[in-house]
């Protein structure tokens, strides 16, 4: 009798995805692996390129784009309209990363109807894949109205640069009981209200750290210390290229990887003798160097690390730990 050959199937070889934008599953696979996510801002294309080519998890168009490209003094006279402009050129620049479009102060606040057409201006306009509000419960009811219109929304605490006057200056958050409280009520009613996600900026370690073991969605940081579940910087500050002003928290990556540039351009061959060949010898080289170096850091869980860390005092810590919130 003929022996029947059964065919020997092979598993299917899964290879990590790269080059692949990320989705809202990805990013909640990082925060429960513990793998932090590295991302950035970029309001044009040379920059949007670079940090799509180091690899970031995601891109935010910030209104912070109003002064670090735009030249304004604050981000509150940023329109809409700029935001869409800035949004385009990022997104032809990176078209395969996630990209947030940062709704500016009188996008969202008047109605509910107001930030549901901002919303979508990102998404149609500029191809962004999600937005970010600033605000918690005061701004609930748009955060819901967006979300039930289909978009992505990002809630955004702690140090709001668009309400610097409510704070009274750009002041550190989180470090009394009552500015933690109301930052962790704030996040739960957020996550209640379906953000995929929460950046808190300006916060010692600890109290981020209580923050984003709360709550189920990941959050993110900017001056918010070490125990998140990954980090933003300002592209301008990462790249030192704003001269007015740059937080202490932020890291200038470019003195870091000026050596290795070095050693790149005295290896590549003169571009103009192939002319075919993409343009890499410049500023962009650097730019994904210094971003990629970022990107390594975040995820080896050395930056922020102290140095990049708002501290808090012991006293100040010893008054949060017997707050109802504190696990
Ligand atoms: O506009 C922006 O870049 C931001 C960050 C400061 C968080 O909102």
């Amino acid at each position: 009798m003929k022996e029947i050959k059964k065919e020997v199937i092979s598993p299917v070889e899964v290879k990590p995805r790269q080059n692949v934008k990320k989705s809202l599953f990805d990013l909640a696979k990082m925060k429960k692996d513990g793998v932090p996510s590295a991302w950035v801002t970029a309001y044009d294309l040379p920059f949007a390129h670079a940090a799509q080519k180091a690899g970031v998890d995601m891109i935010l168009v910030g209104d912070s784009g109003g002064m670090v490209q735009l030249g304004y003094s604050t981000t509150n006279p940023v329109t809409m309209d700029e935001m869409i402009m800035l949004a385009k050129a990022a997104r032809k620049g990176a078209p395969d990363t996630f990209m947030i479009g940062d709704m500016p102060q009188g996008a969202y606040e008047p109605s509910e109807r107001d930030a549901v057409i901002s919303a979508l201006r990102f998404v149609k306009e500029a191809g962004s894949d999600a937005i970010k509000c600033e605000g918690g419960h005061r701004i609930i009811p748009k955060i819901k109205a967006m979300v039930d219109a289909g978009i992505l929304v990002m809630g955004h605490l702690g140090l709001t640069p668009q309400s610097t006057g409510s704070f009274g200056g750009y002041r550190v958050q989180g470090k009394s009981v009552k500015s933690f409280e109301k930052t962790m009520e704030d996040a739960l009613e957020l996550q209640e209200a379906g953000v995929f996600a929460l950046l808190l900026e300006a916060m010692p370690s600890e109290p981020a750290e209580q923050i984003a073991r709360a709550l189920k969605i990941p959050v993110y940081g900017i001056g918010a210390g070490t125990g998140v579940d990954g980090q933003l910087i300002i592209m301008h500050d990462l790249m030192g290229f704003y001269a007015a002003f740059r937080p202490w928290f932020a890291k200038c990556y470019v003195p870091e990887v000026s050596g290795q540039f070095k050693d790149y351009i005295s290896q590549i061959p003169d571009i103009r003798k192939n002319g075919k060949e993409e343009r890499r010898d410049g500023l962009l080289v650097l730019a994904e160097m210094a971003i990629k170096a970022y990107i390594e850091q975040v995820r080896g869980g050395t930056f922020p690390g102290k140095e990049y860390s708002y501290s808090i005092k012991s006293e100040e810590l010893a008054a949060l730990k017997i707050s109802k919130y504190w696990k």
